[in-house]
């Protein structure tokens, strides 16, 4: 299926799309007011990447890195930079994690990674979209992020109140050089209780 914003028209599935569709609205509204354009810019967990190339569609980056776990989401955003000319601004790995990416710098990551440390019986999606087995996702990125972060880099990510509290990735940021600058409500209309942690490199 296609999903067009601006000039980038987007492949992907619905099994594949674990919400940044809904939220792409509100990270670009987060980015413009706090961050401002970068050079690079990495989605975490992309799937299909609606927030990154919607990035890229608003110009808010000049280059995109997209990885994730699930080969059928990198095959999606590959035919999305393919069909949309998009070779010389945009990349995607199949990555578990930062594992598989080479050595690189960005400016902005952003991301909307499984927010659940144990499965939910309510939750029709899949597992690997929903859940990090006690966070172990959370705290393999955070371990790793630094060195692919430039100083003063950013780091954006949504996670949701019904599965975690800002406090749960507290140590890990800290401890990997790194600072919560601001813990920001987020406005969507749903009963879950979203919210995006905005952090820093030292
Ligand atoms: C909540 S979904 C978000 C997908 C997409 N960013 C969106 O907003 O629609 C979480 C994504 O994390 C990916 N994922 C799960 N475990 C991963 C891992 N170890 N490394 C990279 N990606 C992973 C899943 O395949 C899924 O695409």
């Amino acid at each position: 299926m296609i999903y067009q914003y601006k000039n980038i028209k987007m492949h992907y599935e619905p099994c594949l799309d674990g919400g940044g569709r809904e939220c792409y609205p509100e990270f670009l509204q987060i980015i413009q007011e706090k961050i401002g354009k970068v050079n690079s810019a990495f989605e975490f967990c992309a799937g299909t990447a609606f927030i990154g190339f919607s990035l890229l569609a608003d110009e808010m980056c000049e280059k995109l890195t997209l990885a994730d776990i699930e080969k059928e989401s990198v095959e999606c955003c590959k035919k999305t930079i393919k069909e949309n000319n998009l070779e010389n601004k945009a990349s995607a790995y199949h990555s578990d994690c930062l594992k598989q990416i080479p050595a690189q710098k960005w400016d902005l990551v952003v991301g909307n990674p499984p927010h659940f440390s144990e499965r939910q019986t309510n939750l029709p999606q899949t597992i690997v979209i929903n859940v990090d087995k006690n966070w172990e996702i959370h705290r393999s990125f955070y371990t790793d992020i630094s060195e692919y972060l430039n100083p003063n880099g950013s780091i954006l990510l949504v996670e949701n109140g019904r599965g975690s509290s800002p406090k749960v990735f507290y140590d890990m940021i800290k401890k990997n050089g790194l600072r919560v600058a601001e813990v920001i409500k987020c406005n969507l209309n749903r009963p879950s209780k979203f919210y995006f942690m905005l952090v820093k490199k030292n």
